[in-house]
């Protein structure tokens, strides 16, 4: 098992490189499989859960060729394979794509349930709804292998009311409806980047979405879709990662390849908490400098263009750094707090106040002393909040479980070293 080791306690200066998003990647690469030929994806990152995509595909038929270090050409016109039960699937949260994608294309798919990171219950009841009302019927297989199937003999276009905002639902209904007889419209749609660039990716091949971005999102199902060439947008959460981790350690440092306008749900909290924040729309890059003193502020997690859910333990360690008491509430997920005791053994003063499922929040008070600790990663973004709690603690700190961290974020070590962090990977 391997951990990081982090000597912490310096401010981080420098510079940092902003990868391709993970949620626009896991999705985008199983949406080749509705293309009538091959396609080349720019701007992959090098990340364990876009490996497994690959691994699953290549097992299905389909042939991924790496061009460069960020570059693929995937062929998935072979692919036979609908009955996709490889333990890969149930490795990741995103293998839900195969289900859409598979439907869209071959209108059959039998998908080994998807697994990915645990905190609390995550249905996918809104993705099946989306599946049905275009024509499909499904079935949930319970037990050792567990899985999901749907099949339908024609796609039919559909009004679809989504009572909740979801992101997965919201761009797996995409991937099936995008090639359906007539008009889909899914109302209540999610907003995140990741979701208007599937569709501008769709729509580069040749389908008909519109309003992606909005909550009103229209498809007009196309005949055909061909392969093309595309970049995925810079991921918004790592880069509202390296933010955090530079200004929870008082320092000064520019975050490059990102979109500005996509982060300003995570910048204007910094801005809040008396962070200076300045973008640099020449340069595609964002200045954060936090020498000063910062202050505390309330935090509630929402869909986008909200405060990102994913962004929420980073923030608590960035709260337990800051002046005052700060709040956060998690609205989104309904059990996400599971990692707090992991930041509590760095003696961090975090204080769950529990109302009722999705009404619980944390209460953080500033400024206390910290030591460093034994930590292991409970998810990835816990991972990650568990790395900026070590790079602000003056002695050594261990996370073990990084295999949850390496599967979002790209070249860990690498890119925390350029902003002149202490930080090793370690076979145990
Ligand atoms: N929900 C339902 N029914 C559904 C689907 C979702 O009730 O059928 C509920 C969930 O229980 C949750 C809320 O809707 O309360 C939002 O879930 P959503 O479907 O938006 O989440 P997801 O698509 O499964 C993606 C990201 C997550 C991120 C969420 C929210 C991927 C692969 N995962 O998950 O990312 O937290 O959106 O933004 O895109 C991460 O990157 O660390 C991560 C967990």
């Amino acid at each position: 098992m391997s951990k990081f080791v982090i000597k912490g306690g310096k401010s981080l200066c420098g510079e940092v490189n902003i990868s391709g998003a993970k949620n626009s990647a896991v999705a985008i690469i199983p949406a080749t499989i509705l293309a009538n030929s091959f396609c080349i994806l720019e701007n992959i990152p090098n990340i364990s859960d876009v490996h497994t995509m690959f691994q699953i595909l290549k097992q299905m038929g389909a042939t991924v060729e790496q061009l460069d270090a960020t570059t693929y050409k995937i062929d998935a016109t072979k692919i036979t394979v609908t009955d996709v039960f490889f333990p890969q699937v149930g490795n990741m949260r995103a293998s839900y794509y195969l289900l859409g994608a598979l439907l869209g294309q071959k209108h059959t798919a039998n998908v080994l349930m998807p697994g990915g990171c645990e905190f609390g219950e995550r249905p996918i009841n809104l993705h099946l709804k989306g599946f049905k009302a275009l024509g499909a019927e499904y079935s949930v297989l319970g037990g050792l292998n567990a899985s999901i199937s749907v099949n339908a003999k024609r796609l039919v276009g559909s009004y679809i009311y989504m009572d909740v905002v979801s992101v997965g639902a919201t761009m797996n209904i995409m991937l099936a409806a995008v090639k359906a007889e007539g008009t889909t419209v899914i109302e209540n749609a999610a907003r995140e980047p990741h979701v208007v660039d599937l569709a501008n990716f769709l729509n580069m091949m040749g389908a008909n979405i519109k309003g992606a971005g909005t909550s009103t999102v229209k498809i007009t199902g196309v005949k055909e879709l061909h392969g093309v060439t595309y970049s995925i947008i810079p991921d918004q959460i790592e880069a509202g990662t390296y933010m955090t981790a530079v200004a929870a350690t008082h320092g000064k440092a520019v975050i490059k390849n990102i979109i500005p306008k996509h982060l300003e749900p995570i910048s204007s909290k910094l801005v809040d908490m008396g962070i200076k924040v300045s973008v640099n729309y020449d340069e595609d890059s964002i200045t954060v400098n936090a020498i000063e003193k910062f202050y505390a502020c309330d935090v509630i997690t929402a869909p986008h263009p909200g405060f990102p859910t994913d962004m929420q333990p980073q923030f608590v360690v960035l709260l337990a750094m800051a002046e005052g008491t700060g709040i956060i509430r998690e609205q989104v997920w309904e059990s996400r707090f599971q990692y707090v005791s992991e930041l509590q053994k760095t003696g961090m003063d975090i204080t769950i106040q529990s109302v009722k499922k999705k009404d619980d929040f944390l209460l953080i008070q500033g400024g206390k002393k910290l030591n460093g600790a034994e930590m292991t990663a409970t998810d990835l973004r816990a991972g990650a909040a568990m790395i900026i709690a070590a790079l602000c603690i003056d002695e050594e700190s261990t996370i073990s479980n990084i295999k949850f961290i390496e599967r979002g974020y790209d070249d860990v070590i690498k890119k925390f070293r350029s902003l002149g962090a202490d930080i090793q990977r370690i076979e145990d």
